[in-house]
């Protein structure tokens, strides 16, 4: 009888360890399982499993987060490719209207993100704010694809071509997958 106390210790315990490490990632696989890139949406969303738990919020919060960022180093790269030397006139102006979309889609992310923050106040229409989250994210995404569109002709550097779409096509399947959290959060509210 004297180690009952120690026993439902190790038990707690046991029972704590396995709701931070097991369940958060069952229930971000499961979520990320209706996504486009589901192996893409499990991995990056991983890390970041102690903060979602199960909280379908947290979940796209962090989702928006995440393609908040990889967007906006992508700008930063995008910006850093204007400077190369002997670009040709063409890929120039292609790199100058991807910036400018990049742009576009950072605003339109980061906006998201506050509005999505307007969903859990009491006495917000939460209908009305999701909906909005929903039209930035999916501009954010058609943002993106036009940018792609811009390097696909022959007539582009075959390395600045390459490192441009890499990267544009990796953001835009972090935004496919958050877009498709945020439309299942607003479903199943
Ligand atoms: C995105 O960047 C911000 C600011 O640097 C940081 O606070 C946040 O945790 C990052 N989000 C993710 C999901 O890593």
């Amino acid at each position: 009888m004297a180690n009952t106390p120690l026993l439902l210790t190790t038990l707690f315990l046991l029972s704590a360890l396995y709701l931070t490490t097991a369940n958060p990632t069952n229930f971000i696989k499961s979520s990320c399982s209706t996504t486009q890139y589901p192996t893409l949406c499990v991995e990056s969303l991983s890390a970041y499993a102690t903060t979602i738990q199960q909280d379908p919020h947290q979940l796209v919060q962090t989702a928006l987060s995440l393609t908040l960022n990889r967007t906006q180093s992508t700008k930063a790269f995008v910006s850093r490719c204007k400077n190369f030397r002997g670009l040709k006139p063409k890929e120039y102006a292609a790199l100058h209207d991807c910036s400018e979309e990049i742009s576009d889609s950072v605003d339109r992310l980061s906006r998201s993100l506050k509005e999505l923050k307007m969903c859990t106040i009491k006495g917000e229409d939460f209908t009305w704010h999701i909906s909005n989250v929903e039209t930035w994210v999916s501009s954010a995404l058609t943002d993106e694809s036009t940018c792609s569109d811009g390097f696909a002709g022959n007539a582009m550097n075959g390395k600045i071509k390459t490192s441009i779409r890499a990267r544009m096509v990796n953001i835009a399947q972090v935004t496919s997958n958050a877009l498709s959290l945020v439309n299942q959060y607003a479903a199943n509210h």
